[in-house]
């Protein structure tokens, strides 16, 4: 017998047994519950998503409580370890690591679309030159949509490779150009003999050079922080782009709301702001200081905490790791002492103890960049471009699944009731 949850309606007295697949009910199924015939039905309320799956998905597996991370089943572990950027991408998009001719084919392809149209290079220009990185490459995603006006036809599974190959191509170019223009420098046309991080970093830091070479250590730890990034199933972000994505419009406008979903601190501007209070603390002394305000509600610990992970987060343990490798050329970052004193003092606070709180990706990410020379306002843009394949991954999946329609919460209403308009003359102060 298929398993069933019975449910005793006490306002009638009925019984009605619902579905159970996958661990969870439809919520659809509850609507059959009602006191009368023109009674909407049973809802269930759940804000900020805590409890409701929104999709059937095969890329990302998350176990929060054990600290699993798996993109199409293989353990990120393995991946940042073996794979490169790329092929991960491939393997997250397409659902299978590709062959060896498959990725050379994918690689290429990706190479071909790193260039910008000129005019989206103009409009970049259009921006302060304080503009902050993230709202020139949020704004910038979504110009695309002008230049690719194709993009629109997304029922089309050859239209819809072509813009993921741009994007995918293009948001390492946009990034790179926003960071030049905040600074002041000339745009670097990328290079396609390097890597995809490679190239990167020469779109970010050539200068006069004939040819810039990425230094080996630092390419590959950009590279593995991008495998690190690059998917984690339905986050705010991720739940952007769908819900967007749903109302059919095109990926690069989709992309842009999902981007914007990013730029919060509570998501990918996390490890912005990990740098701004590690700088804030200032020193190791002034730790249990920081400590004991958080825990008087006074802020938060960033990079701390995931609504999914009550464990330590296993992008966080490899990007320590990463993070030894990195400091071997650039020198050790200062802020890491401050860093690590935080995170001894809250895994042993009841506290963070208690609510499971552990670092997560940015605890430690953000100190990475650093001593990469990237500026802070930097870091969440170096989160948007792997993220960019699982965008699209899970947009394309989206719109691949039956099941799907525009997404459209219901809500409940709490709000006046039936009044009639009172003209401004006549009506009392409040
Ligand atoms: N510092 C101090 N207390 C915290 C923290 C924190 N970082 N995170 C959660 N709490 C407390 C919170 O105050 C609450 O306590 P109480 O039960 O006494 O009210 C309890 O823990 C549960 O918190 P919540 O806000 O209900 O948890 P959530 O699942 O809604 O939030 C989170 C998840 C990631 C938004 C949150 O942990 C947070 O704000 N962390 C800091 C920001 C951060 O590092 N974000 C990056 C997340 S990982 C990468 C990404 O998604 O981009």
């Amino acid at each position: 017998m298929a398993d069933t949850l019975t449910i005793t309606d006490n306002r009638t007295g009925k019984q009605y047994q619902v579905p159970i697949e996958h661990g969870a009910i439809r919520a659809m199924d509850l609507r059959q519950i009602r006191t009368s015939p023109d009674d909407f039905g049973l809802m269930t309320y759940d804000p900020a998503f805590q409890n409701t799956a929104s999709c059937v998905s095969r890329i990302t597996y998350i176990d929060g409580d054990k600290g699993v991370l798996l993109y199409r089943g293989y353990p990120i572990e393995q991946l940042a370890e073996r794979s490169t950027f790329l092929e991960t991408a491939y393997l997250i998009l397409f659902g299978e690591l590709p062959t060896a001719p498959e990725l050379t084919a994918w690689t290429n392809e990706i190479t071909l679309h790193t260039m910008l149209h000129e005019n989206i290079k103009k409009l970049m220009e259009g921006f302060q030159y304080d503009a902050h990185p993230m709202g020139i490459f949020l704004s910038t995603v979504g110009a695309l949509s002008t230049i690719y006006p194709d993009a629109k036809r997304i029922q089309d599974e050859d239209v819809r490779r072509l813009q993921v190959l741009r994007l995918i191509a293009k948001v390492p170019s946009i990034a790179a150009y926003a960071y030049r223009h905040s600074i002041g420098r000339p745009y670097v046309y990328p290079d396609n003999d390097l890597s995809f991080t490679g190239n990167f970093l020469n779109m970010l830091f050539k200068m006069t050079e004939l040819k810039y070479r990425p230094h080996p250590i630092l390419e590959r730890a950009l590279d593995v922080l991008f495998i690190l990034h690059a998917d984690h199933e339905q986050n705010c972000s991720t739940s952007a782009m769908r819900g967007i994505g749903s109302s059919q419009a095109d990926p690069y406008s989709s992309l842009a709301g999902a981007a914007a979903a990013l730029y919060g601190p509570l998501h990918g501007g996390a490890n912005e702001a990990v740098l701004r209070m590690l700088k804030e603390i200032g020193s190791v002394q002034h730790v249990p200081a920081f400590i004991k305000k958080v825990k008087g509600g006074d802020g938060r610990l960033m990079g701390f905490g995931h609504r999914v992970y009550k464990s330590y987060d296993p992008r966080a343990r490899i990007i320590k790791q990463t993070a030894d490798l990195v400091f071997s050329v650039t020198g050790r970052n200062p802020l890491l002492d401050i860093a690590l004193e935080l995170e001894r003092i809250a895994l042993e606070d009841e506290y963070f103890v208690s609510r499971k709180l552990y670092p997560n990706v940015d605890f430690y990410s953000g100190l990475i960049y650093q001593a990469m020379g990237f500026p802070l306002d930097m870091f969440p843009v170096l989160f948007a471009i792997p993220r960019t394949s699982g965008w699209l991954a899970q947009w394309d999946e989206m719109l691949r699944d039956n099941e799907q329609k525009i997404a459209r919460p219901r809500q409940i209403y709490s709000g006046a009731a039936p009044r009639d308009y009172v003209p401004s003359e006549q009506r009392k102060p409040r």
